[in-house]
């Protein structure tokens, strides 16, 4: 089936500038986008079955949120009203609570109800143009659990019209039953995750590296098991100091490295030589109320390819709009707008390792937000509302619930 995509204003965000293309038009074939350009161009020849007509309407590459903790049970409201009385994240943590208690109200959950959970805050961030998502295990902490939130992420993607892909997250944090023991729990996360790999549950490994977490040597041997499974790898790196972590993971072809405040010089010139992608996360950084800011400038000299993400998770990131964490970007973080667009597409497919989508280009897929405003740099101005009319997955249309 080839459809007619018309009257549209694409920002085709190739050639590194937004590529708008005024009366423009696509045409899909199936999942794919087969030709862009101004209508007028349109070789008289092309095969249509069908035409849509997107009312003059700006129209972006579907937005790729590449790290998010989606599945979870509870919330932690709880900790947060504590952190606004002066507790800090480290402090809560070290107390038995933050990501532990999350695990507790992971493991206690139903796969119906972790799937309840998970599936309304998928179409809470699809309905503000999200059509590829990633999601990250690291609540369950035991091969059961997380087993179960892999399959209830995977499931998600089979369920919604939505590209979801699956990072495996066992070392997020020490599970309780392994206290005193973080090398046995090294040991078991490897172990684990073969067998999640086996059952297809995996695209990529991630851990958290960090003094309240694992150290570079424990996240090294998690990197080893998933090189030895052909596994890529990401890394939770220099969120709250610097351990070095960015640099271990480009050691190991890391696709990104996330959060990044506290990157070093060292870490952005190994970034650099291994073509890892930043991935920084404005809405932990503000939830947090860090003010350590991640050394953007720098990245962007080195020529680092900078992502933007959600990092949705009930601890420091319970907000479901990653266009509001790309206007964070700016604001906070100084990126431009133009970099901050890049950063929820074609960047961010990238962290992922998808060459196949985040620009609007003949062969790549046809996912499309579709937006009630007239120039992409509105994309970050904007906060508060969902401007987001529509999307398209695959060449398929799906209105916003706000449309
Ligand atoms: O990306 N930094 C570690 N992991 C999450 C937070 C997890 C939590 O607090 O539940 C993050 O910010
Ligand atoms: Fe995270």
């Amino acid at each position: 089936m080839h459809k007619l995509w018309r009257h549209a204003r694409l920002a085709t965000l190739a050639d590194g500038g937004w590529g708008l293309i005024d009366d423009g038009a696509l045409v899909t074939e199936g999942e794919l986008i087969r030709w862009v350009g101004p209508l007028p161009a349109l070789p008289a020849q092309t095969q249509i079955d069908e035409e849509v007509n997107l009312g003059g309407a700006l129209v972006t590459p579907g937005l790729v949120d590449c790290h998010t903790h989606l599945v979870y049970g509870g919330n932690r409201a709880r900790e947060a009203e504590m952190r606004l009385g002066g507790a800090s994240y480290e402090e809560i943590a070290r107390a038995g609570g933050g990501i532990r208690s999350t695990v507790a109200a992971t493991r206690a959950a139903s796969d119906d109800a972790l799937l309840h959970g998970t599936r309304r805050r998928a179409q809470a961030l699809m309905a503000g143009g999200v059509t590829t998502l990633e999601i990250k295990s690291g609540y369950g902490l035991s091969l059961q659990d997380e087993a179960k939130c892999l399959r209830v992420a995977r499931r998600l993607g089979s369920e919604l019209p939505l590209q979801v892909r699956t990072t495996y997250l066992g070392a997020h944090a020490l599970p309780p039953e392994f206290e005193g023991r973080p090398d046995d729990y090294i040991d078991a996360v490897c172990a684990w995750m073969a067998t999640l790999h086996a059952e297809g549950l995996v695209d990529a490994v991630d851990a958290f590296c960090e003094s309240i977490a694992f150290s570079t040597a424990q996240v090294a041997r998690v990197f080893e098991a998933a090189r030895a499974l052909g596994l890529p790898v990401k890394l939770h790196a220099e969120q709250l100091s610097d351990q070095g972590g960015a640099a271990l993971a480009a050691s190991f072809g890391a696709l990104s490295a996330d959060h990044l405040e506290y990157l070093s010089a060292d870490g952005i010139a190994a970034m650099k030589a291994a073509g890892s992608v930043a991935v920084l996360l404005p809405c932990a950084y503000y939830m947090l109320r860090e003010t350590h800011l991640p050394p953007v400038a720098r990245l962007r000299d080195a020529g680092v390819p900078i992502a933007v993400a959600s990092d949705h998770n009930p601890g420091t990131a319970p907000g479901l709009s990653l266009q509001l964490a790309a206007h964070m970007a700016c604001t906070f973080f100084r990126l431009t707008p133009l970099e901050a667009v890049a950063g929820i597409t074609h960047h961010a497919a990238r962290a992922l390792g998808l060459g196949d989508r985040g620009l609007l280009r003949a062969g790549l897929r046809a996912d499309l937000a579709v937006w009630e405003f007239d120039h992409p740099n509105e994309l970050t101005y904007w906060f508060g509302h969902n401007p987001c009319r529509a999307v398209v997955q695959g060449g398929e249309l799906r209105a916003s619930s706000n449309a």
